[in-house]
């Protein structure tokens, strides 16, 4: 064996002139791997969530041969490992249940075994966070690299979003405005190459956080994943990380108080996606950073909307990258004083220099500072009596009409309680009122699932109704729009003023206030909280037992209680 110059973490295996290193050496040897490999060079953890499962991350298989070849060509040794892949459109009851524990599986993966820095290949919604999560935990070099979105749908001629246009066609169908036959005709049409959602939903949003946290290399959020520039830029993810590596730059010190201020701007200038807020809030914790839900309020109240993409605007990813991409978002960021331009990111160079001189190709894509595409882009926290630790609500997404509203309570207990009777045609409900769906939390649903963007009643879409207030305890998709108060926390299954709402109350929504209020008199809520007992456990045992009994509300990120902070990527006790 040649000599090991550098002790590395890895060393502690494969280093060993004993009968545990033959072991730790000779078992990997089975895959036709030189003893060269073993010298001491930088073992690179390729983490991959690739799953046929996941169509979004389906590719990612190519990706991780490519991230390989750079490892190769900068002297490192690539490791591929497989973590749990979270589909978004298939694994029920939501994926977000299973975003703490694929974080669990990244971070013990990444502890247990002899790596030295890792590339997380991230794509479809909850795989972003959960592996800079688990990753996080162990701070070693990393770097994330997103799979790209899909190419843009196009149906009959025109744009369709993932997600945004199933929506809008159910809408139509319901209202009379489009056949069954049609809507089936664009299945096909609305997912037609490789990659993730192509709307600014959850998946491309998370994308631009890896990007304008320095996380991920300069352009990662928007390079289609069918263009053969993601597998270049792949393979410059493979040189990179060793680099990082033999320089010994930490995660910590990309992800830094500034680079989460600079995400947290970010997603207001893209009109990113409401799950972001809980997604950076769980990132945050785990690394000991202090990003609170009035943050987003804070830093992103002054951050207008740039990006016309669906779900709040006409184009889509692939026009986004067509147009410049992020670069052209973050240069009129810092051009306007809202972005910190000396956080490190993971090429080594500022996201300034980075940025500084991105050009714009397209100003009907990405507009301008100073004409922006909407003036409000930034998440809205509201608070109330309804919602004492916070809500939020996307004005990019809204009715302008419907930020200051007063109406009615339609309640529904649950989300079964919702489907079965948001279409009976006695419903009493019109477009003045407010829906309330409770129990669809974190320990609610539990998961905290994707549904508080409850479709209109058929009966009032068939009257042209097209919005509506709603709230919820639950999430939206990103890829989802209306004038919808989410996350309102706590929720309803633990005990927050949510489950108190009856039917008939009255609810006033003040947006320009960050004012949610129920409209009921403190001592008959007190009277209606003495009545009121937690929903039965759904689940005695296993995985999500555990997480109902630890997550935390959405003000905190969702993660388990005893999750939250970092312990490092020491070597385990050898136990051979
Ligand atoms: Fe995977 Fe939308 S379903 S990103």
């Amino acid at each position: 064996m040649t000599d090991r110059k550098t002790k590395r973490r890895s060393t502690e295996w494969f280093g060993k002139a004993d009968k545990d290193g033959f072991a730790y050496r000779s078992w990997m040897k089975n895959q036709g791997i030189p003893d060269d490999h073993f010298d001491g060079r930088p073992v690179i953890g390729i983490c991959n969530t690739w799953s046929e499962l996941t169509p979004c991350n389906a590719h990612f298989r190519d990706i991780a041969e490519r991230v390989k070849h750079g490892v190769l060509e900068a002297g490192g040794f690539p490791v591929e490992f497989p973590v749990t892949s979270t589909g978004e459109t298939l694994m029920r009851p939501t994926t977000m249940l299973f975003r703490n524990l694929v974080s669990m599986d990244v971070e013990e993966s990444i502890r247990g075994y002899p790596i030295d820095g890792v590339v997380l290949l991230v794509g479809c919604d909850k795989t972003t966070p959960a592996l800079l999560m688990g990753a996080a935990s162990c701070d070693l070099p990393t770097i994330a690299l997103s799979g790209g979105p899909m190419l843009n749908g196009v149906y009959r001629g025109e744009r369709i979003g993932s997600g945004t246009h199933v929506w809008k066609f159910d809408a139509m169908v319901k209202a009379g405005e489009m056949t069954l036959e049609e809507f089936m005709g664009a299945e096909a049409c609305n997912a037609r190459s490789p990659g993730h959602c192509m709307t600014m939903g959850t998946a491309s949003t998370m994308a631009s956080m890896v990007e304008s946290l320095g996380i991920g290399l300069h352009t990662n959020a928007a390079i289609p994943a069918a263009d053969s520039r993601r597998k270049v830029l792949a393979q410059m993810v493979g040189r990179r990380i060793v680099d990082l590596v033999n320089k010994d730059v930490r995660m910590s010190q990309i992800m830094t108080r500034e680079a989460f201020n600079n995400a947290v701007r970010t997603n207001g200038a893209i009109g990113g996606s409401t799950n972001a807020v809980i997604h950076l809030l769980a990132v945050a914790g785990r690394l000991g950073i202090d990003l609170s839900l009035d943050d987003w309020h804070t830093l992103g109240k002054d951050v207008p909307c740039l990006v016309n993409l669906m779900p709040s605007g006409e184009f889509l990813m692939e026009d986004f990258y067509y147009a410049g991409g992020l670069p052209v978002v973050l240069r009129e960021m810092g051009e306007n004083g809202l972005l910190h331009k000396d956080a490190l990111t993971v090429n080594g160079r500022t996201i300034w220099d980075n940025v500084h001189d991105a050009e714009c190709f397209d100003r009907s894509v990405i507009h301008a500072f100073g004409d922006p595409f909407k003036d409000q882009g930034g998440i809205v926290v509201l608070r109330g009596n309804l919602a004492p630790q916070g809500a939020v609500l996307k004005p990019s997404a809204a009715s302008p009409e419907l930020m200051q509203h007063r109406g009615r309570a339609v309640v529904f207990e649950t989300i079964e309680d919702y489907n079965a009777r948001i279409d009976d045609p006695d419903l009493d409900i019109d477009e003045s009122c407010v829906m309330v769906l409770k129990n669809c939390g974190p320990k609610g649903y539990p998961g905290m699932a994707e549904v508080g963007n409850m479709a209109l009643p058929a009966k009032l879409l068939q009257k042209g109704v097209t919005d509506m207030v709603r709230i919820s305890d639950a999430r939206m998709s990103g890829t989802a729009y209306g004038t919808v108060v989410l996350h309102t926390a706590p929720e309803a299954a633990a005990g927050g003023p949510l489950a108190l709402v009856q039917d008939g109350d009255q609810i006033e929504l003040d947006v320009a206030g960050g004012r949610l209020h129920l409209d009921v008199p403190d001592d008959e809520l007190e009277r209606r909280q003495a009545g009121w007992t937690p929903p039965p456990p759904h689940f005695p045992r296993g995985y999500v037992n555990m997480y109902v009994n630890h997550v935390l509300q959405a003000d905190e990120g969702c993660d388990l209680d005893f999750l939250v902070g970092s312990s490092g990527a020491p070597v385990a006790r050898d136990i051979h």
